[in-house]
């Protein structure tokens, strides 16, 4: 049974984003452009050494100089509880300096750029230590973190090693992934002032209500003494938590008391915001002749700070996919001096089914299977290890739908064979997958005495589309045309709600949303006009949650991609790629579409571009901005083939909808290293692709016959 009605007339429709018209004219506020009366600036001051204390901080000279306000450090800062598992916020607490780029101090004056001036000119003295920076696969420091909130450390089943002993094929390959960095074009920026009595918080976040409960937590007040809006939101991709210049502004705004503003550059992101941390991973494959997987283990070991304990869960990716008689998944952690990383897009699944998906199709190679047939062989009747049941398992009709569109069939296997000048062709293929999450959410509904509608939520739309979505979900569910609904959103005072992050947020507040239309549907009079103040229902899904049956419930992905190879550059193009989805119900083709070939796009990135550098002996990091960091730019990128699946008829989801914000990334890379192996016998298992690796190792390989 699904909550959404029969009559469906806006979902599925494509649609422009309501708030579109805002944006496109500047109309739209973001956090660090709201207008405020008397509101101060304040800069924050990040250490430049990589390890160590801080000896001292020159306020005073500071303090001298005009407009400037006040110097926040470890010496006169409030104190604050660190937010629960996780310190990286929790600033000027202490003299230590866990890693180059820490924040030291918050300058604080009457203009920005008195602000910037005086903190980049203010004098901090450390006693700087040895620090170690370095990642590396036999890091002696590795160890086993324990389990994380959503994701076990390790999951054994069965005898791996007699597996392994019992199989006829073997791949026993090593992966790595580097540090990428997820900078949304909207710099993290925040607002605190006090006003009568509460604290506000003008923000750009993926959760008002996780940013309004982690500085409560932290600031010890009662919840509903904060209040914490993100109206309008340029990109988060994993990195707008509750971070540092939050947590500054708001010990400003209490000292000061007058708004204060805190922003952050573009090059204090590279340490502030967050990034995806380095992988080093080994995947180890046995199969019968028959194709049939007797062992998997994936070991994925990734460097954390000193501060934070972050798994990149990389292994866990199998844990879904694959049935094997024997499957080892594990993570191991080193500490090393350098600033915490975390979620982003596709945190585990992006570096993990660059490994994995590879493997595969090394195997596929050695069995001479064709990749496809050998995932066919592997596919699951039930969680390879939780024994769970699938809800919706589409995985095997995405790579039908996608062989089909992408003209697989009659492709020849053998690699290195298609030349076209200096160029060398290939095609490659890589499943995705993606848990569907949902977490518990308020909403209110309400019908205004003008006929109109009026949707409260704390939702988050980072620029994903999901205030249009929900507005066209809540019009469904009152059964009303969407110019009829206002859908407001953003704003803690609408009450707890789950976030913008894991793929969840849209599927958790349609929930919500639909569950409370439904009810005020049941309390409106036929041909009677609301009162003055309205008729509002109210939803919490938490119990309907709750209640759900244990289900292995994800959306899954078929990726492909056609490569042209140049031997005398060692230059990879991507001339196609294409994916097909299985996300359940598609709301929106319009801003969906956007998602998935947004996510190919980044795949493309991580494939063929991207890699975060250290300088060796200082532990900086080179180039931290977005001319330093490589990415993707149009000229690099194809047009881009994204298509979906109707979900099957025995789904038995409540929601119906599916996350897509993150699917779109998963397997992208390994279906480009794939294609680069079809075309030309040499496999790549270290990202980026870049130049030179492709060069060294095909002249190498060239030597010996170009592995045909
Ligand atoms: Mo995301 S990495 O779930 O914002």
């Amino acid at each position: 049974m699904t909550l959404t009605p029969t009559s469906t007339a806006a979902v599925g429709v494509p649609h422009t984003r309501v708030e579109g018209p805002e944006k496109v004219t500047g109309s739209a506020r973001y956090a660090g452009e709201v207008p405020f009366a008397d509101l101060a600036h304040g800069w924050l001051v990040l250490s430049t050494v990589t390890r160590g204390r801080i000896r001292s901080v020159d306020s005073a000279s500071a303090l001298a100089r005009p407009g400037v306000l006040a110097v926040l450090h470890h010496g006169n800062a409030p104190h604050v509880e660190r937010d629960v598992g996780d310190a990286t916020s929790a600033v000027f607490q202490h003299d230590r300096v866990p890693h180059r780029g820490w924040p030291v101090a918050l300058v604080v004056a009457e203009t920005p750029e008195q602000a910037r001036e005086t903190a980049e000119t203010l004098a901090v003295e450390y006693d700087a230590e040895p620090h170690d920076t370095a990642f590396r696969a036999d890091h002696p420091g590795a160890y086993v973190p324990p389990d994380g909130a959503h994701v076990a450390a390790a999951v054994r089943k069965g005898d791996l090693d007699a597996a392994l002993a019992a199989s006829a094929v073997l791949v026993d390959a090593r992966y790595t992934t580097p540090e990428q960095h997820h900078n949304p074009m909207e710099p993290h920026a925040a607002t605190a002032r006090w006003d009568d009595g509460r604290l506000e918080l003008i923000d750009s976040n993926q959760g008002a209500a996780w940013v309004q409960g982690g500085l409560a937590r932290m600031f010890s007040l009662d919840p509903g003494a904060v209040r914490v809006r993100s109206e309008h939101i340029g990109g988060g991709f994993g990195s707008k938590g509750l971070r540092a210049h939050q947590v500054a502004a708001v010990m400003a705004a209490t000292l000061l008391r007058r708004p204060v503003r805190v922003v952050l550059t573009r090059r204090q992101m590279f340490s502030l915001a967050g990034y995806r941390s380095p992988t080093v991973q080994r995947v180890r494959l046995g199969a019968g002749p028959d194709g049939h997987l007797r062992a998997l283990e994936h070991q994925g070991l990734n460097p954390t700070s000193t501060v934070h304990e972050f798994t990149e869960p990389a292994a866990a990716t199998g844990r879904v996919l694959y049935a094997a008689d024997a499957h080892h998944t594990a993570h191991r952690l080193v500490r090393l001096d350098v600033p915490s990383p975390t979620y982003m897009r596709a945190p585990g699944e992006a570096p993990g089914s660059f490994a994995l998906e590879c493997a595969l199709d090394e195997l596929a190679a050695r069995l001479g299977l064709d990749p496809i047939d050998l995932r066919a062989r592997n596919e699951p009747a039930l969680g390879p290890v939780s024994g769970l049941p699938f809800a919706g398992r589409q995985l095997l009709d995405c790579f039908r739908e996608g062989a089909a569109r992408f003209g697989w069939a009659g492709r020849d296997p053998r690699p290195g064979l298609r030349r076209e000048g200096p160029l060398l062709l290939g095609t490659g293929t890589a499943a995705a997958c993606f848990p569907a999450g949902a977490g518990p959410s308020t909403a209110a509904v309400t019908a205004e005495a003008d006929g109109t509608f009026t949707v409260r939520i704390t939702a988050a739309d980072i620029g994903t589309g999901a205030r249009t979505a929900l507005t066209l979900i809540a019009a469904d569910a009152l059964d009303v045309p969407p110019g009829r609904v206002r859908v407001r959103i953003g704003d803690s005072d609408f009450g707890p709600a789950s976030i913008a992050g894991g793929s969840t947020g849209t599927r958790s507040w349609a929930l919500a949303v639909t569950t409370a239309a439904r009810d005020l549907r049941e309390q409106l009079v036929p041909g009677a006009a609301p009162p003055p103040e309205g008729i509002t229902a109210r939803a919490d899904t938490a119990a309907a949650l709750a209640a759900l049956p244990a289900r292995e419930r994800h959306s899954y992905g078929a990726q492909f991609a056609e490569v042209a190879v140049d031997t005398g550059t060692g230059e990879i193009r991507v001339r196609r790629l294409l994916g097909v989805f299985a996300a359940g119900r598609i709301v929106n083709p319009l801003t969906a579409r956007g998602q998935f070939v947004g996510g190919m796009t980044w795949g493309l990135s991580m494939a063929l571009h991207e890699e975060a550098a250290r300088d060796p002996l200082s532990g900086a990091p080179v180039g931290p901005d977005l001319a330093g960091y490589h990415f993707a730019a149009h000229a690099d990128v194809p047009a881009i083939e994204a298509h979906w699946l109707a979900p099957p008829e025995d789904d038995d989801d409540p929601v119906g909808i599916k996350g897509i914000g993150e699917i779109g990334i998963v397997g992208t890379a390994a279906a480009i290293a794939n294609a680069v192996w079809h075309a030309t016998g040499v496999r790549h298992r270290d990202l980026p692709l870049r130049p030179d690796r492709v060069l060294g190792a095909t002249l190498g390989a060239d030597a010996g016959g170009l592995g045909g």
